[in-house]
This record gives structure tokens, C-alpha cells and sequence, in this order.
């Protein structure tokens, strides 16, 4: 028999089939138990040897012909179907495409920084953003009517209650220093990222709402060296290798002796200028040996345990590491901006 006028024969047959029933023919015809591919196979041990394999390898090939062709008509009917229906699916309509989101720069500034000091160790804890005045000034050494408090005043919430007692939005993120200590002991390593808040007016530099890491470390033999390499660990870890530190005297309630960091201008590398103001510095942080009184605030033996403490303000590293020159960008939410990082 003729194979190749046969797939020709198959093929017109195949275009003319109109229905469900008229398709199970056809498959009957020549895929059934009797159908003509079964007569061809069953034929084969007759031909001369020299054409068996020839004809078999065709017959094969007609087979499969025959189920692509049966498998095509089929999915075509089942489209047709749904058309008819109603129902449509247009494949060669482009797709939605997925917005991606990102993660915010704070986000990921926090994220950053947060690594680097889990790589030395340390743990990340958080705290509530609504705190106790005992927690956010007194426990940090800084009384009542003391003229610091002034400095960062927050907004208090209308909670009735003892002086200490009343609720506030924390001013800084070190209030989780007093509810991290209270709740363990010594050896303690942790930072403490967080939102705080302040009634500053708002401006390019300011934010009545900015974010802080706070960082601790406590235990017996802890000394100012540590917090100095540690610090410059850090520094390098997050503004480059070329970096360089410089601890100035300061003061804070809540550490003594205390100092302010600076590190070399990213911008102009120590050259002095518009973003560090021509000092060819950045100041980056506030620092300090945890002072006495805040140890004895949470039941720690000042004479057995020493620590450091620090806080940064992620915003400003974020504005610096970035390239943002106004800190209320990082607020508005326009997403013209955020793609950008
Ligand atoms: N809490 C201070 C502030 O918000 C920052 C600070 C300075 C935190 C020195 C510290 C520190 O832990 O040791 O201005």
C-alpha cells in the first residue's frame, strides 16, 4: 500500500471531520483494534524481509501522524465549545503584568545595618512604640524637670496615672536598653531598630517621625576600646574600607563618658564639602559607657558589669548612602522616587 498517499487521504479526511462522532470514526477507522494501521501492522510479516523494517518505520510514523492529528482536532473542538459558551480565552492577549514591589530605602538601610552587627553577634530585639516616661527618660538617668528631657519632649498620650507611669511615643530607641536588661542578664549584645518621634518642626532635615538603631553590649570587662573598634567596624562595613572614625566628647544623660561619631565624608573623602558643610566630617551616631545609674535602674552591679551604648539615626545613613537630600522624600510615598533604590 501506498503510505504516502495515505497520510494525504488522512489529512483532507481530517479537515472535513465536523463532529464528536465523526472524529470517533475516523480514530475507529484507522486506530481501531481493526483499523487499517492494525491490517498494516498484521501484514508486515508477509512483505519480502529486505522491505519489512522499511514499511514498519512508515507504518509507525503514520501513527503517530494519526494521534497528533486525532489530540489537535480534539483540543480545537474543546476551544470551539467554550466559544460557543461564551466563554473566550484569547491567548494571543499580552498578559497583566505583575508590579514588583521593593523594599522601602529605610527598609533596606535597616536591614543592612542590622546584618553587619548580627555578623558580630549581636541580637535584634524591639520595642513598643508607645512607652512609659519611666522607661523613656528616668531609667535612662535623665529625672524629671532635668533641662535634656527638653531636648527630645515628645508627644504624650492622654493616659491618666503616676508621672512615671504615663505613656508617651518614645523619643529614642533607647528605652529598649532599660526592657532588654530588666528582662535578662549579662552577657547581652543587641540592637534595636525602630520608629521614634519628636515635635520637631519638619523641614528637609527633620521628621516629627524618624527611625533609630539602638545597640548595647554588656558584660564584665567591657571598655571604651570595644565600642571604639567596634563602632569602626561598623562604619567601614557600611561606607567603605577607606573610611575613617573620630570620636568627639559629648554629653548624654544615659552614658559617661559619652562621645559623638563622625565619619569621614563619603561625598568628598575628607576634603571638605556642601554635604559635610566644608569639615570634611559626617556625624553619625551618639555613644557612651553606659552610666552607672541606668545599671542600677535595672538591677545590674555597676561594680561587676560595664557596657556601651550607641544609637544612629537610619534616615540620615540613608540619606547619605543614597544620595537624598531631603528626608521628607522618604515619606510621600511616591513611587517615582522609592523605584529608584
Ligand atoms: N538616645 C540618643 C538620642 O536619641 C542617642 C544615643 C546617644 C543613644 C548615646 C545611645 C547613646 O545609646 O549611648 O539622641
Amino acid at each position: 500500500m501506498d503510505i504516502d498517499a495515505l497520510q494525504n487521504q488522512i489529512e483532507s479526511e481530517v479537515r472535513s471531520i465536523q463532529s464528536a462522532q465523526e472524529l470517533e470514526a475516523f480514530r475507529l477507522k484507522y486506530l481501531g483494534r481493526k483499523g487499517l494501521l492494525a491490517q498494516l501492522t498484521s501484514s508486515i510479516p508477509t512483505l519480502p524481509v529486505g522491505e519489512r523494517a522499511a514499511f514498519g518505520q512508515k507504518v509507525n510514523a503514520l501513527k503517530n501522524t494519526l494521534i497528533a492529528l486525532i489530540a489537535q482536532k480534539e483540543s480545537s473542538a474543546v476551544s470551539q465549545a467554550a466559544c460557543e459558551s461564551g466563554e473566550r480565552t484569547d491567548i494571543s492577549m499580552p498578559g497583566i503584568a505583575q508590579a514588583l514591589g521593593r523594599l522601602h530605602p529605610i527598609t533596606q538601610v535597616t536591614d543592612g545595618i542590622c546584618d553587619i552587627f548580627m555578623r558580630m553577634g549581636f541580637m535584634v530585639e524591639e520595642g513598643p512604640e508607645i512607652e512609659t516616661e519611666y522607661n523613656n527618660f528616668t531609667a535612662l538617668n535623665i529625672p524629671l524637670e532635668h533641662p535634656s528631657r527638653e531636648a527630645f519632649d515628645t508627644f504624650y498620650l492622654k493616659s491618666q496615672g503616676q508621672k512615671d507611669a504615663r505613656l508617651l511615643l518614645r523619643s529614642h530607641t533607647s528605652p529598649v536598653q532599660i526592657r532588654v536588661m530588666k528582662a535578662r542578664k549579662p552577657p547581652l549584645a543587641v540592637v534595636v531598630p525602630g520608629k521614634v518621634y519628636r515635635p520637631d518642626a519638619t523641614d528637609a532635615s527633620h521628621s516629627f517621625m524618624f527611625h533609630q538603631i539602638e545597640g548595647f553590649m554588656v558584660d564584665e570587662g567591657i571598655r571604651f576600646s570595644d565600642l571604639k573598634g567596634m563602632l569602626d567596624t561598623f562604619a567601614k562595613a557600611v561606607f567603605g574600607k577607606e573610611v575613617k572614625t573620630r570620636f568627639r566628647p559629648h554629653f548624654f544623660p544615659f552614658t559617661e563618658p559619652s562621645a559623638e561619631v563622625d565619619v569621614s565624608c563619603i561625598m568628598c573623602k575628607g576634603k571638605g564639602c556642601s554635604v559635610c558643610g566644608k569639615k570634611g566630617w559626617l556625624e553619625i551616631l551618639g555613644s557612651g559607657m553606659i552610666h552607672p545609674n541606668v545599671f542600677k535602674h535595672v538591677g545590674y552591679d555597676a561594680k561587676k558589669y560595664t557596657g556601651f551604648a550607641f544609637a544612629m539615626g537610619v534616615d540620615r545613613i540613608a540619606m547619605l548612602k543614597f544620595g537624598i537630600n531631603d528626608i521628607r522624600l522618604l515619606y510621600q510615598n511616591d513611587l517615582r522616587f522609592l523605584r529608584q533604590f
